[in-house]
């Protein structure tokens, strides 16, 4: 079983590809899949702004491209471009959105500083009241 652990080192391995020479803000992310498999992403900016992808997207899009869609927790990390992480960082609205898309409610959203210090919440408290076609 990936522990928490391990999947927030590879948030912050992934962190290091991240292409944001706009923002100078870099993210991480490594999320697990049911299979055991972990698909990591970075925020990737744009000059024309709008086409930015975050960090947890890439990964999302990744494994549900490979046909994984079942997943058990994602780790987060992000700070400012060369310096240390400093704070937490949660996955935005957008991105709480797309999680929800494929995600039960008890998925678990690790946001860490590092290894030994972060919070684990699951996608219905960081997502209540959420839009969803399903349950109209
Ligand atoms: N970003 C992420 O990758 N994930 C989030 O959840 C929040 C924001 C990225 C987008 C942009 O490239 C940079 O962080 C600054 O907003």
């Amino acid at each position: 079983m990936m522990n928490s652990k391990i999947l927030i080192a590879k948030a912050v391995e992934a962190m290091e590809n991240a292409y944001a020479p706009y923002s100078s803000f870099k993210v991480g992310a490594a999320l697990l899949s049911k299979s055991g498999r972990v698909f990591t992403g970075c925020n990737i900016e744009n000059s024309a702004f709008s086409p930015i992808n975050c960090a947890e997207r890439t990964a999302i899009f990744k494994a549900v491209s490979e046909g994984k869609t079942d997943f058990v927790r994602i780790a987060v990390v992000g700070g400012a471009a060369d310096s240390e992480i400093s704070n937490y960082c949660p996955p935005c609205g957008v991105c709480r959105q797309v999680l929800k898309e494929f995600c039960k409610p008890d998925f678990e959203i690790i946001v860490a500083k590092n290894e030994n210090d972060y919070k684990v919440m699951t996608l219905a408290e960081i997502l209540p009241f959420s839009f969803d076609k399903r349950e109209v």
